[in-house]
């Protein structure tokens, strides 16, 4: 078997789950999904969603990613099948670990740009002008290239910062494991949430900052976020909000974990270091997270208008409304730099999580070197980014979006609970848990991981189909310009899940020949 690469310390791999898990969504996602599902009262789901499948499902995947890359393998075909060797099939379901962080990848490196694109803008004053929302909009809408105006003629500058971005995000997968995503992580990770801490204090220490206006403070922008509406409890829709926010926040059911844990030893540690690594990532999202957009959009636009900034979404929240907000204190620029700086490392550290899988797979399975696994990966991602980036004005993040960072996260975590829990067994599955644990996991998860994981998922993608899912795939309220780009999509994710399926039947026709 070839040698894989390893991490080269237990704090490494624990930043780099971290630094997965922490990224856009705990600064921009989450506190929208918050404000508009019940405020404090969306919490009750969020750490029910948390306790009964978060912190079960980090479990499952460091400890099955740890057992099949003893076998070799650091992509979920692999170790399925490893888990569940005598079944033909279950490698093909593995696919889902492969297609969706892929899918998350070709858009996600965008967005990541844009905050390169912001930090910089905010440093040489670029939006220092710019006084309301609609200007700010404009402004983000020119660079994106939805509209030209005064500020953006094309987008060249956008252009520009994703291919720097792609390029970063290059250079670190090809540098490797411990020498390229270890290295960024244990640096990238402590250091935004430095950033994080100080625009935080910034924001909670803001008082009411017009005289006039003593209502519009700090306390009752925390209370907008905060005071629950207990009656949201009653939708199903919130429920599924926590539960939505919980994997994209935890990066768990992407794959990735799994992946990152392939590369551990047999004896290292999953309890303790699974654990530590979600803590951290709550502490950015509930601590930094709900201190920052919400709090400071309220004291500076006031009680009324919050409500539409909450519901006009995460990224007018982070790319409109924050820059606003810098401009209406002290050392706007330092701050501009910070926010973007920050979204910046947690996007970075995110994405190249993303790709991973992707380039394990043509390692392990295709037993090529990591510089030709490289060279492939950036060339088709490369062009699977574009539709993401000519086509965002009709739809097609959403799309992606909805596929490979709500779809494909349920379904790929419900096949490997049960696996892990009912095939594998959950007796073999406790003691694969406890191999080097640094922690004794609480007798009462042996029930959760068997019982009510996969109950919550098997309810949680029920109600989905029954809620939205039909309306989704029928493409209702999408508007007819806007559908050709959307079945392009929906064409190019088949295409692209059906040759991954042909490569996984190609690796292991290859394997057992030669066995033979
Ligand atoms: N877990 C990553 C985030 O929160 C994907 O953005």
């Amino acid at each position: 078997m070839k040698k894989r690469e390893s991490w080269k310390s237990k704090f490494g791999i624990i930043m780099a789950v971290a630094g997965s898990a922490v990224g856009l969504g705990n600064f921009l996602r989450f506190p929208v999904q918050a404000a508009q599902n019940g405020g404090g009262a969306f919490m009750i789901p969020y750490f029910i969603s948390l306790l009964l499948l978060g912190i079960p499902l980090m479990w499952i995947e460091w400890t099955v990613g740890r057992f099949g890359g003893g076998f070799g393998h650091g992509t979920a075909p692999g170790v399925f099948h490893s888990m569940w060797q005598k079944n033909r099939f279950i490698k093909y379901f593995g696919v889902i670990g492969i297609f969706g962080p892929l899918v998350i990848f070709i858009y996600y490196n965008y967005i990541a740009s844009w905050t390169l694109a912001y930090a910089v803008f905010s440093a040489v004053g670029k939006y220092g002008q710019v006084a309301d929302q609609n200007t700010m909009l404009s402004l983000l809408r020119g660079f994106q290239g939805i509209e030209k105006n005064q500020f953006f003629s094309s987008m060249q500058s956008a252009y520009i910062f994703f291919l720097i971005t792609f390029a970063i995000n290059i250079v670190i997968i090809y540098k490797g494991i411990s020498g390229g995503i270890e290295k960024l992580c244990k640096l990238a990770l402590p250091t935004l949430l430095i950033f994080g801490g100080i625009i935080a204090i910034r924001v909670l220490t803001l008082g009411a900052p017009d005289p006039s206006r003593p209502a519009w403070n700090i306390l009752n922008g925390l209370g907008f976020l905060w005071n629950p509406d207990f009656s949201a409890l009653k939708s199903a829709k919130v429920w599924l909000a926590a539960a939505g926010q919980i994997f994209f926040t935890l990066s768990v059911g992407i794959g990735v974990i799994l992946t990152y844990a392939s590369y551990l030893k047999k004896t290292d540690d999953v309890a303790l270091s699974g654990l530590t690594a979600a803590s951290t990532n709550e502490f950015a999202e509930i601590i930094l997270g709900s201190s920052i957009v919400i709090p400071a959009a309220y004291v500076f636009f006031g009680p009324n208008q919050i409500q539409n900034i909450a519901s006009s979404g995460a990224f007018n929240l982070g790319f409109v409304t924050m820059p606003l907000i810098f401009q209406k204190i002290a050392l706007s620029a330092f701050f501009g730099c910070l926010w973007f700086g920050l979204l910046f490392l947690a996007g970075i550290t995110s994405s190249v999580s993303l790709a991973q899988p992707s380039i394990a797979f043509l390692e392990d399975e295709f037993n090529i070197s990591k510089k030709k696994a490289v060279i492939v990966f950036g060339i088709v991602s490369f062009i699977l980014c574009q539709p993401a980036i000519f086509f965002l004005k009709h739809g097609v993040v959403n799309e992606l979006d909805f596929w490979g960072g709500t779809f494909c996260l349920v379904l790929f975590a419900t096949v490997e609970t049960v696996l892990f829990g009912w095939i594998f067994g959950i007796e073999k599955a406790w003691e694969e848990m406890h191999h080097g644990a640094e922690m004794k996991i609480p007798g009462i998860y042996k029930f959760i991981i068997k019982y009510i994981t996969p109950l919550f998922l098997f309810c949680i993608l029920g109600f989905w189909f029954y809620q939205e899912g039909i309306p989704i795939i029928m493409m209702e309220g999408i508007s007819p310009a806007d559908k050709p780009y959307v079945l392009g999509i929906r064409l190019m994710l088949l295409a692209m899940i059906l040759i991954l399926a042909i490569m996984v039947r190609i690796a292991w026709r290859k394997r057992s020949r030669n066995k033979k």
